[in-house]
């Protein structure tokens, strides 16, 4: 173990680590970054399968984003946020958010990543039913296989069962739904999609009904699920949905902290692509590019005023926020970000490589150990079944898809292991010639790891 290896065993908390083992394991150490290329200690270079981590949405290494970040610290690297107090990027970038936001979601409050955007949506939403003397609405429902962060309240929100480890999760006023995982859970009953998708959004209501409306502050819920597996419920599914928690008078908060800023071809995705109407939509990740840490939460016009209309100067303040919230350096980071996603056309781009991405990873659904592949443009996951098999994935399933991950490593490529699958989210950037790479990499692993288990 060479010295850097040797201190990092010694010293560095990983995030999401397994603590008995992480002082003896050797770590990748990425030390350079440039286009859709990683670079580790070693010079060894790799492709980004995974945009750093679902957010290097105009690949790494951009000239015009470090001048941009020098120039804010020149300029002014911090003040204050709080209270009277903000700076003119963090206008400048509440307003270019709300002005490509959907519907009347022209409020922003700025965090520091997905948990804090996430924090500040069932914070505010919190204080709205208080504010309107709905003490009683307070309960949250959520959905297994869900990801909604690492504070404690986010992670409770989160449904991913294999992170749901030693700890004590808020489980009084946090609900989870069955996952809206057809493909896993649609075979339990031999049901059709629609049949599945109708069942799962009656949970909604019967949960609902069941705590009683008043009791019921909101809804949380990622368009597609990202790290619980790419699942992708269907349109009518969201549609009734949405109908529901209008019904029932229950926000709905849709966390696009990973289909936000052009993954998905649209900067916002909820109401294009997925027909939903929310009162709230947080995002990170691919607001700054990664380049920065950053989150957003954006509000509706009506809640706002529902608020703030009636009991000017007597309702308690909204003592939500951080040291960092709107730091100029981040929103100067986020404003020069979407500059280059609009001014490249990438939202353009993703639409054109997106259904070529996953038209190629579908080719790998030929090899008997490949279960299904699934995705929408630049987000998708190859799920290894051995044989095909339905039903929950084995120990088989998982250690085949861990191998593949290994192997995709080795011959140059990053692809996010999850149970058995490999997750896959490039930098918007990619081309249709990198993208046959990709494949060509996981391809030639999947057919040495068949050799060598089955
Ligand atoms: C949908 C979603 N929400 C929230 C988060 C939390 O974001 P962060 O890790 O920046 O706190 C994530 C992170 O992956 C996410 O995927």
């Amino acid at each position: 173990m060479n010295q850097a290896q040797a201190s990092n065993c010694r010293h560095l908390i990983h995030p999401w680590a397994d603590l008995s083992v992480s002082t003896t394991q050797k770590k990748l150490i990425i030390a350079k970054a440039q286009g859709i290329y990683i670079y580790d200690e070693t010079g060894k270079s790799y492709i980004d399968g995974i945009a750093g981590m679902w957010c290097v949405n105009i690949g790494h290494g951009r000239e015009e984003m470090a001048d941009t970040i020098a120039q804010q610290i020149r300029t002014l690297d911090y003040y204050t946020p709080f209270g009277d107090v903000t700076s003119p990027p963090a206008i400048e970038l509440a307003e270019t958010l709300a002005k490509r936001s959907p519907l009347d979601l022209n409020r922003v409050q700025f965090s520091c990543s997905g948990s804090g955007a996430v924090e500040s949506a069932i914070r505010f939403s919190h204080y709205f039913f208080k504010s309107q003397g709905q003490d009683s609405k307070r309960h949250i429902i959520s959905r297994e296989d869900a990801y909604h962060g690492s504070t404690y309240l986010t992670a409770s929100l989160s449904g991913k069962k294999v992170d749901k480890t030693h700890f004590h999760y808020i489980e009084d006023f946090v609900h989870h739904l069955p996952s809206p995982n057809y493909l896993r859970f649609g075979n339990e009953f031999n049901e059709s999609e629609d049949v599945f998708f109708q069942r799962q959004a009656q949970y909604l209501e019967d949960k609902i009904l069941q705590l009683g409306a008043d009791n019921v502050a909101c809804f949380i819920a990622e368009p597609i699920l990202a790290s619980g597996g790419i699942i992708i419920p269907s349109i009518e599914y969201h549609r009734t949905v949405r109908d529901i928690c209008r019904r029932y008078g229950v926000l709905y908060i849709s966390d696009e902290v990973v289909t936000a800023f052009g993954r998905l071809g649209e900067l916002f995705t909820s109401q294009v692509l997925f027909e939903l109407e929310p009162d709230i939509i947080t995002v990170a990740k691919g607001l700054t590019s990664g380049y920065i840490p950053m989150g957003a939460t954006l509000i509706s016009d009506r809640l706002f005023e529902q608020i703030s209309g009636s009991r000017a100067g007597k309702t308690p303040y909204f003592t939500n926020g951080f040291t960092y919230s709107g730091h100029p350096v981040s929103c100067a980071a986020a404003i020069k970000s979407l500059e280059i996603i609009e001014k490249e056309n990438l939202c353009y781009h993703v639409k054109e490589v997106g259904p070529y991405f996953i038209q190629a990873l579908k080719t790998l659904e030929q090899f008997d150990s490949v279960g299904v592949v699934r995705g929408m443009h630049l987000m998708a996951c190859v799920e290894f079944r051995i044989g095909k098999h339905k039903g929950l994935a084995t120990d088989r399933d998982i250690d085949f898809a861990r191998k593949v991950d290994e192997l995709c490593e080795i011959a140059g490529l990053i692809v996010r292991p999850y149970e058995n699958l490999c997750i896959l989210s490039p930098p918007l950037i990619i081309n249709k010639a990198e993208i046959d790479i990709i494949i060509s990499i996981i391809e030639n692993s999947i057919i040495k790891v068949e050799k060598e288990i089955m």
